[in-house]
């Protein structure tokens, strides 16, 4: 069993609540906010954090090169947490106490290409990590299968949550599960599924 957060990032802008209250037995919603500097696209801000009504859990997954910028926003937007990237240059003690500051919950994250030894100093300071199978940027992309020897070597040192984003769908998701993982991240899977509601099901049951 593992928490199910939906990413919005692929969903259809244009009927988003819809979609949202579709996905109302998932765990939690995901606003994936880019800059077009940390990663090669731009998406949403605060505004569509603030607009969506739900009572999922709120979480942002900030992929930007400056995240001390976004706390306050994304706090005033009323989300529950705010998750950064481990290979930005800015101090990252820094913005784990503004994230406090705010009282939301802490979360980081770390793409695929870098290696794991970087986020391990981070498992007592955050409530959450997000790992990511992917290179950050985009959705639909495919799961790659060396990341759950990234799992397994963070779930061997913490019991901290685990949540996996990036290509996932019921195959990849169980994979992530048996090796560690307890939140699952899915977008295009869901987002572009005939019946999202049955599929949000689907990966509830693993
Ligand atoms: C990429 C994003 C995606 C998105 C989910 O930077 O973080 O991982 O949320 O991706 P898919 O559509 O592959 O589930």
């Amino acid at each position: 069993m593992a928490k199910v957060t939906i990413s919005i990032l692929n969903a259809d802008y244009g009927h988003m609540q819809g979609f949202v209250d579709k996905v109302s037995n998932a765990d939690a919603l995901q606003f994936d906010v880019m800059d077009g500097h940390f990663v090669p696209n731009l998406t949403m801000g605060p505004a569509m954090a603030s607009s969506i009504k739900t009572k999922l859990f709120k979480e942002v997954h900030l992929m930007v090169t400056t995240p001390s910028l976004f706390v306050k926003p994304f706090a005033d937007a009323g989300v529950d947490r705010i998750i950064f990237h481990v290979e930005i240059k800015e101090n990252k003690d820094k913005v784990i106490k503004m994230i406090r500051k705010e009282g939301k919950e802490v979360g980081m994250a770390i793409s695929m290409k870098t290696p794991i030894k970087k986020i391990m100093p981070f498992l007592k300071k955050v409530d959450m990590l997000i790992i990511m199978p992917i290179t950050p940027g985009f959705g639909g992309q495919a799961f790659d299968p060396k990341v759950l020897d990234k799992i397994r070597t963070v779930r061997k040192a913490s019991d901290i949550e685990i949540q996996v984003d990036g290509g996932i769908n019921d195959i990849a998701g169980k994979q992530c599960i048996d090796a560690g993982a307890n939140n699952l991240l899915v977008g295009t899977f869901v987002t572009k599924s005939k019946n999202p509601r049955k599929t949000v099901e689907l990966l509830k049951r693993l």
